[in-house]
This record gives structure tokens, sequence and C-alpha cells, in this order.
């Protein structure tokens, strides 16, 4: 039997030409990153024990991440993507008109990749930067943003910047637009967000022509406290996921049946806490080090604070954008906002 060979078939099932990737993290060596192992020890020791969110990203963390934004409890992700819906006109209008074209798009805590594919085609960048501390998450991410979008410059970039954003030489220095969805900025002290702001803002730093912002607003405490604790438990996992990442990267002893996942709003300090609790008196070991938990005792994970229209806009004026829009839903839950610099 002699089919006809249809070359244009032939030509959709070749592949698309992998991105570059650039992992500055490498997390399978981060046992021995001293810096990492002694990050994570110190955590533990000090009498209010606390670990940085940042150890909530592995593979599993970063999957169970992407349930949460399923949870009809967890409104920010949908929100977030409600006011691009109804904005993306006006939000690629804002930007052209400040001359932006061919940007470099950098999408800082990319995980997914999903928001930046929804705004890559009203934008049109040059070249597309995911960066994200979840390198192997990351980077399967990126080759299907490449499937979709075969023609674009993609370098993935796996990296920890929450204690400062250097980018390689290898992204384009001219006309970035920094992309920072999903209220992650809000894991970040105030104090330590505008310092991120400003060395964003910083035109020391690269060309950077602004950022394109999404912030969790307040509201009322039962809608938060849902959100951060839901019917199904998958923010517990997520929470206690992190334990098995400890375990994973200092060789500690964590048994997460032991500990329950607390969370909670701090209204003065406008915060979401997460935390994990001893259920029990028990003792932690790993490395020749040893910490003892009482029944009760916390274990502080994660701080998303959440702001107001007034206090986001003042906070970036104060990092040095001059211009600041803003959009938000009806109900006023969640707002993006774009500064330019
Ligand atoms: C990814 C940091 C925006 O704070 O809402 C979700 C992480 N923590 N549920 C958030 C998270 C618990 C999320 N951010």
């Amino acid at each position: 039997m002699n089919l006809p060979i249809d070359f244009s078939t032939l030509a959709i099932a070749l592949p698309p030409a992998s991105p570059q990737f650039i992992n500055l993290y490498d997390e399978s060596s981060t046992g021995q990153q001293p810096s990492v192992a002694r990050e994570l020890s110190d955590g533990l020791l000090v009498a209010a024990a606390s670990l940085s969110p940042k150890f909530l990203y592995n593979e599993l963390g970063s999957r169970l991440f992407e349930a949460i934004t399923q949870l009809d409890e967890y409104y920010p992700t949908r929100t977030e993507a409600a006011i691009f819906e109804a904005s993306s006109p006006q939000i690629a209008q804002t930007l052209t008109s400040v001359g932006i074209r061919n940007a470099c798009l950098i999408d800082l805590g990319a995980g997914n990749c999903a928001k930046a594919s929804k705004l890559i085609p009203h934008l049109q960048p040059r070249q597309y930067v995911p960066v994200d501390i979840s390198v192997d998450f990351l980077r399967s991410a990126a080759n299907q943003v490449q499937n979709t979008f075969p023609a674009l410059d993609i370098v993935g970039l796996g990296m920890d910047f929450s204690s400062g954003l250097v980018l390689p030489q290898e992204i384009q220095g001219q006309d970035r637009v920094f992309f920072y969805p999903g209220s992650s900025l809000g894991n970040f002290h105030p104090h330590e967000a505008l310092e991120f702001l400003k060395h964003i803002a910083d035109p020391a730093q690269g060309k950077a022509r602004g950022l394109l912002l999404g912030i969790d607003l307040v509201k009322d405490t039962a809608t938060l406290e849902a959100a951060y604790d839901d019917a199904l438990g998958v923010t517990a996992s997520f929470n206690k996921n992190m334990l098995l990442n400890v375990n994973d990267i200092i060789g500690s002893d964590f048994d997460v049946r032991q500990w329950q996942h607390i969370g909670l709003f701090n209204v003065e300090k406008s915060r979401i806490e997460m935390h994990l609790q001893a259920a029990q008196d028990l003792t932690v070991t790993w490395h020749g080090q040893t910490r003892a938990f009482r029944a009760g005792e916390r274990i502080h994970t994660e701080c998303s604070y959440k702001y107001t229209l007034e206090s986001m806009t003042a906070m970036l004026q104060q990092a040095g954008f001059r211009h600041i829009e803003h959009w938000t839903d009806p109900k006023g839950w969640f707002a993006v906002f774009w500064a330019a610099v």
C-alpha cells in the first residue's frame, strides 16, 4: 500500500528548538551549598523557628501550588486572570503607548508559565525570560512555551532571586519589562519588597522600562483564611511538603505526620501567615544537629502580605517608578499594576 506522504504534517511533527536554559540554582547540589544548608539550620535552631517560603517549591511543591490555584477558595489566580482577560487590550495599549516594542519580558516566579503565555500574544516580546527556583519544573514549562511560540527567543533561568536579582549576560539589556504576577511580591516583608522594587526601577541595573505586577488586596478575614486553609487540605499538603524538601536538602528526619498546617490572617501586620505546628513533643535531627519541639510549637513557613490600592501605589512611587496605573476586579479583591520606570 503506497500512501502519499504529506510533508506539511511531517513538518508539524518536527520538535521545535529547545529554549536556552541557564541554571544558577542547581537544586541537586543544594545539600553541598553551604549557604542553603546553613540558612535552613539557622532557621530551625532559633527559638522561634522559621523557614523561607522559597523552600515550598520543589517539583512536588510546584505541582501542589498549581492544584491550589484550581481550588474554589483560592481566588487570587482566577481573579487575576479575569483582570487580564478583561483588561488585556488596555494593558497592552498602555505598554505600547510608552513605546515598548520588542521588549524582553522577564517573568519572576514563572512556575508553569501559564500567565505569561496568555500575555505574550498581546505584548509580542522579542525575548522571554522565565525565572524560577523550581528548576526542573521551569525547564519543562519553558519547553512547552517554546512549543506554543516556536519563533520566540526564550531563556529559562533557574535561580533564587529572593535575596537579590542579578541577571546574567545572556539576558537582553534593552527594554526590559518585568512581570511579577500572582502577588508573589507579598512573600517579601514590606521593607524587602521596597528594596526589591527599587532594584528593578534602578536605571543602573539595566534598561528596565517597567513592571507589570499582580497584588492581592486586603479583604475580610474569612475569605483570606479560607484561601490559605482550604477544605480539601491541598494548602496543608503544600505547607507540609516543605518539610520533605528540607529533608532532601539537609538530610533531616522530619515526619510530616507529626505536623499540622496553620493558615491565619494577621490583621495588624496585614499578612497571611502559614505555620507548621508540632502535634506532639518531638525531635528533629540532621547532620549532628538536634532541635526539640514541644507540642503546639510552630515553624513559621510563609508570610503573604496583602496591600491596598493606596499602600501599593505609595510603595511603587517610593521605589522610584513614575507613571503608575492599576486595574482591578469588580469586587476589588486583586489588582494588576503597571509601573513605568
Ligand atoms: C505564590 C506566594 C503568591 O501567597 O498566595 C498559596 C503562595 N501559599 N497558598 C500566595 C501560597 C499558600 C502564594 N504565592
